[in-house]
């Protein structure tokens, strides 16, 4: 009997790689015993990912009842509200949502960010600088990789500037497990964000800006989005785009400095090179190390891997299947050379995920990667770790990864 898989274990969270290995090689879709008694079915197989992810037999829809009861309060109310989002959903629903934000979300509009991004990305390299010449180091993670998505999600959503610090306090709140702060603080921080988004939408209605999110709520096809859908909306955008690039930066920061020759490689090879890197990084690192829960609404069958029974929990490892070594040579190692144009360049990875809900802000990850890390790095020619890599804290659970914090100083 293999030990129960235990994702709040700070070793496997640090490294989860060699426990999804072996899952792999004993099956790519496995009924796993997990620590706190449960089971699931993990996909830790890079082809079966790419057929659960495109299979409508999996579905999004959070079961009725899903996880711990909790009495009713405001917090369980706006929690309740603002999670029902598109990525919850399935088709029908699920399409009608995604076509109108789409209609939104065009390269061009998000393209358009970039000066905003650059303004953001120099605004908090100020601050950096000043503490580190203040305190001779500094965490990477919460002068860097954390606000800059934060503010980015802000110009998306046209919140103005002087509410970003409340944002980007109650975001880091919502996201935090409730026995990590002080009691009370996640719940207020929920019924917070309800309210602010409810003002917020009203305030598009009256007086639409020139950001993403005012194109959203004065969409009139098919009916356009309600203030429910548009609540859900907002919430989706700041918590599927925040965790997710800073984990994306936090770990592509790292990698450079542990890796000096690809850091070299990337400062000279220009914009190319940079984004072979943050490829890299999204493929070796994922961000999102698994995708949303999904539950098979009948038996699947998938050939050689078994039956999945109906109504059973499926979780999609995109981590483990990123690392799969039958669509990627040597997957442990970290060589952004494989994803060059060339004759053998790397299969498409997965870390935005695959079929209906790949990822809507894929294209705004990519842009703020490519703008904010060359720029760190023009910035601090001299930057340093300051802490082990192998002793780093990282979120526990199978969902998100990324280093919790980055010590840096300059050499
Ligand atoms: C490195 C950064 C990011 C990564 C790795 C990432 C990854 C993903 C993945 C894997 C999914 C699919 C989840 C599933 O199938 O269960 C997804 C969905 C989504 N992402 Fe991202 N994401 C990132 C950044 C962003 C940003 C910046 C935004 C928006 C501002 C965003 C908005 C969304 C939305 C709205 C969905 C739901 C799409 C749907 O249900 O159709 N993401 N993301």
């Amino acid at each position: 009997m293999p030990e129960p898989l235990n994702p709040a274990d700070p070793a496997f969270a640090r490294d989860p790689y060699p426990a999804y290995a072996r899952l792999r090689e004993q099956a790519p879709v496995a009924r796993v015993a997990l620590a706190n008694g449960t089971h699931a079915w993990l996909v830790t197989g890079h082809e079966q990912a790419r057929a659960v992810l495109a299979d409508p037999r999996f579905s999004n829809v959070p079961a009725p009842g899903a996880g711990r009861p909790k009495p009713d309060s405001p917090a369980q109310r706006a929690r309740g509200c603002l999670a029902r989002h598109m990525l919850n959903s399935d088709a029908p629903d699920h399409l009608r949502l995604r076509r109108l934000t789409t209609a939104a979300f065009t390269p061009r509009r998000v393209d358009a960010l970039r000066p905003r991004i650059e303004r953001l990305t120099d605004g908090l390299l100020a601050g950096l600088s000043a503490r580190l010449e203040l305190d001779g180091g500094a965490d990477l993670v919460d002068a860097f990789a954390f606000p800059l998505p934060v503010l980015v999600i802000g110009e998306v959503l046209g919140v103005p500037e002087a509410d970003r610090a409340e944002l980007r306090e109650w975001t880091y709140r919502v996201g935090s497990p409730a026995d990590a702060l002080v009691e009370g603080a996640v719940d207020e921080a929920w019924v917070r964000l309800h309210a602010y988004f409810s003002a917020l939408i009203a305030r598009k209605r009256r007086a639409p800006g020139e950001d993403l999110f005012s194109a959203l709520v004065h969409d009139a096809s098919e009916g356009g989005l309600d203030d429910g859908e548009l609540l859900a909306m907002a919430f989706l955008l700041l918590f599927a785009g925040y965790e997710t690039t800073m984990n994306l930066l936090a770990s592509a920061s790292l990698s450079l400095l542990e890796h000096p020759a690809e850091l070299a490689a990337a400062r000279e090879g220009g914009p190319e090179r940079w984004a072979a890197v943050v490829e890299e990084v999204l493929r070796h690192a994922s961000p999102l190390e698994g995708t949303t829960w999904r539950r098979t609404t009948a038996a699947v069958d998938l050939g050689g891997e078994g039956v999945i029974p109906a109504g059973d929990s499926v979780l999609v490892v995109l981590a483990a299947a990123n690392r799969d070594p039958a669509h990627f040579p040597e997957p442990d190692a970290f060589r952004p050379d494989r994803h060059l144009t060339g004759a053998d360049r790397a299969a498409p990875h997965l870390a935005f995920g695959h079929g209906p809900h790949f990822c809507l802000g894929a294209r705004l990850a990519r842009l703020e990667a490519a703008v904010a890390l060359p720029r760190l790095f023009a910035a601090f020619p001299g930057l340093a770790l300051a802490a082990d890599p192998q002793r780093l804290p990282y979120r526990p659970g199978l969902l998100v990864r990324g280093p919790r914090r980055l010590p840096v100083t300059l050499r």
